[in-house]
């Protein structure tokens, strides 16, 4: 097993209340990992730690062997830990396929003034299609993420990330507003990821998606880890369906 990040007694408070209050987990490398939790358990607050986006007030957060708690998120997404935000904003003066090719382009270039620059080469269209025909966005490459549908949008958003050249991709309710069905696609698309080396890391509410396509659960309650393992071990037990259901 190699450890690919390991989050490590993560505390941090936000006028006076504990939004993480000790969490600890590993990400194993290659495995499709999925944080749960009720609303408000400190799901968000634990992937903006690891991101890089908010700093905790005590614990550690490794990528590997290294310790990257103090870096910034750039730094970190250098590092192989992309990320998306639960609201998705792509730029709307662009189109799509450009929208991909931006996100490479400042990955590489560390600007997004020279990302802009080069989003007409033939070499970073060619990449940018591929992502989005991965992603099956490829015949909307043309069209402006406006007049994408949210469904679409959503895959826009971790085609910009899968852009970035994730090692852990780190995802926040990409499943959320969804209609079943496009969540069900949306999932089996992230499933997908693991197998071409993205290691995922998903945060999400909708629990009969999750237990049909993670690997593992860890699941956070009031800003603790109640439990974590296997899907079908940790639904079984009395405290995980007492805290995510509001029943036993
Ligand atoms: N920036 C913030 N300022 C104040 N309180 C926050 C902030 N971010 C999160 N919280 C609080 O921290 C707790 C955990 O929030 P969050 O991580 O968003 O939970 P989840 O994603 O599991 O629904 C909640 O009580 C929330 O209100
Ligand atoms: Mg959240």
């Amino acid at each position: 097993m190699t450890v690919l990040a390991r989050i490590d007694d993560l505390h941090i408070s936000f006028g006076g209340v504990a939004a993480a209050n000790g969490v600890s987990f590993i990400v194993e490398q290659g495995e499709f990992l999925a944080v749960i939790g009720p609303n408000g358990a400190g799901k968000t607050t634990a992937l903006r730690m690891v991101a890089g986006i908010l700093r905790p007030d005590s614990g550690r957060v490794f990528r590997g062997d290294r310790d990257v708690t103090s870096l910034p998120a750039h730094a970190r997404v250098r590092l192989g830990l992309g990320f998306t935000h639960q609201i998705v904003r792509p730029f709307y003066s662009f189109t799509t396929i450009e929208n991909v090719m931006l996100a490479a382009g400042h990955h590489q270039t560390g600007s997004p003034w020279r990302a802009i620059a080069i989003r007409s080469r033939a070499a970073a269209r060619k990449r940018a299609h591929e992502i989005l025909e991965r992603i099956g966005l490829a015949a909307e490459s043309e069209k402006s993420p406006r007049a994408l549908p949210l469904g679409q949008r959503k895959r826009l958003e971790v085609a910009r990330a899968i852009a970035l050249d994730p090692k852990l991709l780190l995802l926040d309710e990409p499943l959320a507003g969804l209609s079943s069905a496009e969540a069900a696609t949306m999932a089996d698309l992230i499933r997908t990821l693991p197998g071409e080396g993205i290691t995922v890391l998903l945060v999400e509410h909708n629990l009969g998606e999750v237990l049909r396509v993670a690997d593992r659960l860890v699941v956070l309650d009031a800003g603790k880890v109640l439990a974590e393992g296997v899907p079908a071990e940790v639904m079984k037990r009395d405290d995980v369906r007492q805290a995510y259901t509001g029943v036993v």
